[in-house]
């Protein structure tokens, strides 16, 4: 088994502000950066704030920025980096800090409770209906997310934006509305719940101008720009400009 040095820059502070701090630290064949950041705790740095849990890219809990990239802590490999190279590693930097790389990312679990959930059909059984391979096979893409905030971490929208976090669910509610809007089954809208309103009016879909970051940083190549927020866009200009919708918007109007 191979050993080298490598050299680390961690972030390291709370909520009164930090710096970056050099580390160098022993790297084993196969490692990740989660296993390096580790054997840092074990030898150096005993304090350092890490979060984790799986170590096997399923929990979403290890997320954080190396070399300015968000990444999944377990799931990035040292032999991506060249072994001369200086590691960066600091917190996500949409979301307040707790401590080292720890941060609060309480936003993403307020905005999933805006989203009323799936309001299931009435008078449908189970077994009652035969779903179409296309929904199945949409509903398991966007069932992949382990939830690890990488995709709402990098959208420029909230990145540099603080302010308009309030109005912008990010991708990854955006993409749990897209997915309840395109179910079949979902009877939201008998429900006098209207999905596509709440998207452009509620969510702020209206900010995300397809730029396409958050599907490249998402550790489960979930497709998020093309196969839900281009379609829920597609889906909320089609109500806007529905004749008979218009009609009967015009009409309460009066
Ligand atoms: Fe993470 Fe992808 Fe889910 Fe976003 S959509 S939270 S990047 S798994
Ligand atoms: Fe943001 Fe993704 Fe749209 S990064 S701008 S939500 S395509
Ligand atoms: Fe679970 Fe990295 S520790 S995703």
């Amino acid at each position: 088994m191979s050993t080298y040095d490598a050299r680390f820059r961690v972030w390291r502070g709370d909520t009164d502000g930090g710096e970056l701090t050099d580390y160098t630290v022993e790297v084993h064949d196969g490692e990740v950066v989660l296993d390096v950041v580790h054997r840092l705790q074990a030898t150096q740095a005993p304090d350092l704030a890490v979060r984790w849990n799986c170590k096997a890219g399923k929990c979403g809990s290890c997320s954080a920025e190396i070399n300015g990239r968000p990444r999944l802590l377990c799931m990035t490999r040292m032999s991506v980096f060249s072994r001369d190279e200086v590691i960066t590693v600091t917190p996500m930097r949409a979301f307040p800090i707790v401590r080292d790389l720890v941060t609060d990312v309480s936003f993403n679990y307020a905005k999933a409770r805006e989203i009323p959930a799936f309001v299931p059909p009435p008078g449908v059984g189970p077994g009652e209906y035969r779903m179409r391979q296309e929904d199945v096979d949409r509903s398991q893409e966007f069932r992949k997310c382990i939830e690890c905030f990488l995709c709402q971490d990098t959208c420029h929208v909230v990145r540099d934006h603080e302010e308009n976090k309030e109005s912008f669910a990010g991708p990854r509610f955006l993409m749990r509305v897209a997915e309840l809007d395109m179910h079949p089954l979902d009877a939201a809208e008998e429900a006098g719940i209207d999905r596509r309103r709440s998207a452009q009016e509620e969510h702020g879909l209206g900010y995300c101008n397809i730029t396409k970051c958050c599907t490249e940083v998402c550790p489960e190549s979930i497709r998020i720009t093309d196969n839900a927020l281009i379609p829920l866009k597609e889906r909320v200009v089609d109500r806007k400009y529905d004749p008979l919708v218009w009609l009967g918007n015009t009409i309460r109007r009066r």
